[in-house]
């Protein structure tokens, strides 16, 4: 059966429910479909050490590993909040080490959803080696490798 993005999302929303988040209010949700066609879910569990929480999409990314599989293709995130839901710059960089190019489905309150890839929201993922090869993306507005996207005579920005 193939596996719709609507249908990950809805994944991702009942796997919000067992979000532990106190101290934020904020719940998350995530559904990880691996390339063997299976799904893995997630939830945000924070911590009285606020910095010791970990997010949605790492709980789903990890479970997935830990169960031996490494190639995703797709990761819907739901949350409590109004708008859609982007991950994190943290578990960016966690989904690239294992799938360069993964597609994220962001969610919104209403359970509209819009697609991405990783490679247009991390262009740059860290990597150790060097050969390793980033999707390319051209930002909108880009020359020669700047992004001019800001307003270059703003006073605020001034010698920056
Ligand atoms: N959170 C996630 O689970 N995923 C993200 O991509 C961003 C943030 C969680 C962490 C914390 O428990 C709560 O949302 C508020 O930051």
């Amino acid at each position: 059966m193939e596996m719709k993005p609507g249908d990950l999302a809805a994944m991702a929303r009942k796997a919000q429910k067992q979000a532990y988040a106190p101290y934020s209010g904020y719940k998350v949700g995530a559904a990880l479909l691996t390339s063997e066609g299976h799904i893995f879910t997630g939830a945000n569990i924070e911590n009285a050490s606020y910095g010791l929480t970990v997010c949605a999409e790492r709980i789903a990314v990890f479970a997935a590993v830990h169960a031996g599989e490494r190639e995703f293709r797709s990761i819907a995130i739901t949350g409590s909040g109004e708008g859609y839901i982007y991950p994190c710059g943290a578990c960016l960089q966690v989904l690239a080490e294992f799938s360069v190019n993964i597609k994220i489905i962001s969610v919104n309150e209403n359970d509209e959803i819009r697609k991405y890839y990783l490679g247009e929201m991390l262009p740059k993922a860290f990597s150790l080696n060097k050969n390793v090869s980033s999707p390319e993306v051209t930002l909108v507005g880009a020359v020669n490798d700047q992004v001019l996207c800001f307003n270059q005579d703003d006073p605020s920005r001034r010698g920056k």
